[in-house]
């Protein structure tokens, strides 16, 4: 796939790595809680990159890990021919990627991404955040790798729980884009809980097409059509920030779809029947539940949510499987069936 000129080769072959950093420098830089992970990989493969570690999840995400990186690429006379490699989540890609994109105004990459979220989520389309005082992704940049490596063997290290939250996102695509892919899904949920490499290549091939084909048509998000990809997300992120975090957000992102079916309900959009298909799902894959919900908590994060201007939010809307609709509301109104306790799972 190719944005402005810039060509992202997607790719489960070794080779097309190898041949993709051949003839230049490239320093990979891991997540300190896989740092072990990333040596082996280097060794195992006979690459000649350079380690640098930096640390985990998302206390790696700010300004201090990227001058740590600029640092030792400046006193190592990296140059901007030469290649960073992020080896890890999506915390990792959103560092390692932003810092990519200013040193010496933009310098090679390529994301090896070693969760199932960043698999199909964080390392495609070319977004990149850091958080500054608190705040989630405040600055960041586009900026597109030059090739992602997916290997199925990292996934098999993957606590269940980041496993769950990859899954998450995997159901959205299918749910609100695709609704083949869901019933690929349901069809091996063996294989799947079972993280069968060949069917886990299928899904994760097919979740970052879904997503490239979107990112192609609004790079930038100023087209409005990369918003189809936050259905379950106003609601999702709004469950995961008031859990403190606590919930991972690809499950909190399916708890999101259910809430915000059973709205697009209200809002006379889904098929009847559409919220059973996800509480089915839910129960399929065996997602953990979370605790009672704090609706009032997390009404008060939507509010927040950027996806609001002029006093209305732009909602992506299921209707049914495979079919999202993206209608406008006004947020009073919004927040007003939110906070209506009969639309949130009861237990
Ligand atoms: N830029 C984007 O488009 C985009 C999209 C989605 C999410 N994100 C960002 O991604 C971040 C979340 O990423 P994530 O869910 O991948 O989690 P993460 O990067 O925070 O990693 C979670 C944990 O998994 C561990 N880990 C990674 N690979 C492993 C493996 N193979 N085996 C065992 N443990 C492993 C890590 O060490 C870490 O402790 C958030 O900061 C979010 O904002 C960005």
């Amino acid at each position: 796939m190719t944005f402005n000129g810039r060509k992202t080769i997607l790719s489960s072959d070794i080779e097309d790595l190898r041949n993709f950093i051949e003839g230049r420098r490239s320093i990979l830089i891991a997540q300190s809680g896989i740092s072990n992970l990333a040596k082996e990989f280097i060794d195992e493969n006979l690459l000649k990159s350079e380690f640098f570690d930096i640390g985990d999840r998302e206390e790696a995400k700010n300004l201090e890990t990227v001058m740590s990186i600029v640092d030792y690429l400046g006193k190592k006379n990296v140059g901007r021919s030469d290649c960073l490699i992020s080896f890890g989540g999506g915390s990792a890609s959103d560092v390692v990627g932003f810092t990519a994109s200013i040193y010496k105004r933009g310098m090679e990459l390529a994301i090896i991404p070693t969760t199932l979220l960043s698999m199909v989520d964080a390392s495609i389309g070319g977004k990149n955040g850091i958080d500054i005082g608190g705040t989630k992704n405040q600055i960041g940049t586009f900026y597109q790798p030059g090739i992602v490596y997916s290997d199925m063997n990292f996934l098999k290290s993957l606590s269940e729980i980041e496993y769950k939250s990859g899954l998450g996102e995997i159901i959205k695509y299918g749910l609100s884009i695709d609704r083949n892919l869901l019933s690929f899904m349901t069809g091996h949920i063996e294989e799947i809980e079972g993280r069968d490499e060949k069917v886990l290549r299928s899904i994760v091939t097919w979740s970052q097409r879904i997503k490239l084909g979107i990112v192609k048509e609004d790079e930038r998000e100023t087209e409005g059509v990369r918003e189809i990809l936050n259905v379950g997300h106003t609601v999702g992120h709004a469950i995961e920030s008031s859990s403190g975090f606590k919930i991972r957000h690809g499950i909190a992102v399916v708890y999101g779809m259910l809430v915000e079916c059973e709205l697009s309900i209200k809002f006379g959009l889904a098929e009847h029947g559409l919220c059973d298909t996800v509480r089915e799902i839910i129960k399929q894959f065996n997602f953990p539940v979370p605790e009672r919900f704090n609706i009032n908590k997390i009404a008060k994060y939507i509010i927040n949510d950027k996806k609001i201007n002029g006093g209305k939010i732009n909602f992506p809307a299921l209707k049914r499987a495979g079919e999202t609709e993206v209608i406008r509301i006004d947020i009073r109104d919004f927040l007003g069936w939110v906070k209506d306790e009969k639309i949130w799972p009861a237990w």
